[in-house]
């Protein structure tokens, strides 16, 4: 998407649409003043007559307004004005552009980005007005047969700013919002694919795919053979009762001479019916999701590799389907992991930190700065924390602290959930060195807890993104998130912030 800044008052600024806002108490933001002191009253008069609520998520299109340049403007409400921070802001951008999508508008310029939003700058303003824009133009239809609506026509964002001194800082965010918002489009193009289309084979096209378009990026797939090799037994255990060849996916993409890394390793099941501890039957479907950590890790690499910055990121993802046949494993079964130690498989659905345990053994061969997995790995997660935030859990309270700023910064939040022994100890077996499961009593950690028997020595952080993924319900479909979370890390560590 084109973007530029602009410090001409709205109801001067030649645009398919400029967005302004109004609070609930019927007080305009700095756009809407302007338009209405051009417009001698229109808006006012408006929310007079009790058209115009300012309520957050109301949005109406005014056009042909006198004196105002532009031939649409959209007013959304913003809410009350105490709490007008980053969600409302970007709530109230993506009301304006669901209410001029089917329009022909090709340009809007955002003015609710003169507003005091707490704790944000240009910069940020920028980077929230493309990414809300971007998500609220998104549709899936590459499964729909027949004629397709024409893709929405905006094509150009514009950045109201209250200084020229500004605007390097709103060009940097638009800038890293587009590289930020392409990738979040990829996670959530491969989340919504059914599992039919979106196998561990297509998964691998589309990482070798994004090694040819992009700078400084090498794709290398491990096939099965080679799993074997290096005893990847609990991955490959997962795999057993399928057809469908299990693919280990390695990115590396190098922007810096001899620096560590840092590994990301995202769950890349493509489906999972939980295999011979099945699964009931009603919203299985939403299974095809449980890849959504595979798709944002190479998404989040994808989008440091865009913007050329000067760090090492390598994404490992395991992927494979979990489902029954004669071949399948068996709850009861034993393996030996990569790593030497030996897992006591109660619950053939718990296959997530089964293929991830294997990946994380095999990252350590990477020498990694640090380790973030990204996982839809527990609905014990979901139960936690709904489907707002992200659970992070860590052996390094530092890095689960920086991950949660980044994903407050972000607007992608997550929440740093205790890891203790006393978890630890629910995973105890009577055979084998330990189970895969721990029991219902906070399955979050307890998952996590297993993971964290693979990372010993390195300074790890997982994300349980269960309840965050993707969305149920009418609005059935993936989120891409933690992309923007992943995105803000990365960002960080490359001290590519203004
Ligand atoms: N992919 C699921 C986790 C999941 C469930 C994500 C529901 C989103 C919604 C995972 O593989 C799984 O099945 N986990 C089990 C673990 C249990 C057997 C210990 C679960 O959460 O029920
Ligand atoms: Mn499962
Ligand atoms: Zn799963």
């Amino acid at each position: 998407m084109d973007h530029f800044t602009t410090t001409t008052a709205a109801s001067r600024r030649m645009a398919g649409c400029v967005i302004v806002g109004i609070y609930e108490s019927g007080e305009p933001g700095k756009g809407a003043a302007d338009i209405d002191k051009a417009a001698q009253g229109a808006i006012r008069d408006l929310v007079k007559a009790g058209d115009l609520s300012g309520s957050l998520g109301e949005a109406r299109m005014l056009v042909a307004l006198p004196n105002v340049r532009s031939r649409r403007v959209v007013v959304s409400g913003l809410g009350k004005r105490e709490k007008f921070g980053v969600a409302a802001f970007r709530q109230a951008v993506a009301a304006a552009i669901t209410a001029l999508k089917d329009s022909k508008t090709r340009d809007v310029v955002n003015y609710l980005a003169l507003e005091k939003v707490a704790g944000t700058g240009p910069y940020y303003l920028a980077r929230y007005t493309v990414e809300s824009v971007g998500n609220a133009l998104y549709r899936f239809t590459a499964m729909k047969s027949g004629r397709k609506d024409p893709p929405p026509a905006i094509g150009r964002i514009g950045l109201a700013i209250a200084d020229k001194r500004d605007r390097g800082a709103a060009l940097r965010g638009a800038e890293h919002a587009d590289a930020i918002l392409t990738a979040m489009t990829l996670a959530r193009d491969l989340g919504n694919l059914p599992a039919n289309v979106c196998t561990p084979s297509f998964l691998a096209r589309t990482a070798q795919r994004l090694a040819r378009e992009l700078k400084n990026v090498t794709t290398k797939i491990v096939n099965e053979p080679e799993m074997k090799r290096l005893g990847m037994n609990a991955l490959l255990s997962v795999t057993a009762g399928t057809s469908e060849p299990a693919k280990l996916i390695v990115m590396q993409y190098k922007g810096a001479a001899r620096e560590a890394p840092v590994v990301l390793v995202g769950k890349g099941i493509t489906f999972d019916t939980g295999g011979i501890s099945l699964k009931p039957g009603p919203g299985m479907d939403e299974m095809k999701y449980d890849m959504c950590g595979a798709a944002s890790v190479i998404a989040a690499l994808s989008v440091v590799a865009r913007l050329g910055l000067p760090i090492n990121v390598t994404a490992v993802v395991p992927a494979c389907e979990n489902v029954p046949s004669g071949t399948a494993t068996l709850p009861g079964d034993i393996v030996r992991s990569m790593s030497g130690q030996t897992i006591e498989i109660l619950n053939t659905d718990a296959e997530g930190r089964l293929i991830l345990c294997d990946a994380l053994t095999y990252a350590r061969r990477f020498k990694p700065a640090l380790i973030v997995d990204v996982a839809t790995l527990t609905g014990a997660c979901v139960i936690a924390l709904g489907h707002h935030l992200t659970a992070i859990m860590s052996n390094d309270d530092q890095l689960a602290g920086l991950l949660a700023e980044a994903g407050l910064a972000a607007d992608d939040r997550g929440w740093h959930m205790p890891m203790s022994e006393e978890y630890e100890r629910q995973l105890k077996s009577n055979f084998a060195d330990f189970a895969n499961v721990g029991g219902r009593e906070g399955g979050a950690i307890t998952a996590a807890c297993f993971l964290g028997k693979f990372t010993e020595g390195l300074r790890w952080a997982h994300l349980d993104i269960a309840g965050t993924a993707w969305r149920s319900g009418l609005r059935k479909g993936a989120t891409g998130r933690p992309v923007p979370l992943l995105s803000e890390f990365l960002l960080r560590q490359a001290d590519a912030l203004p």
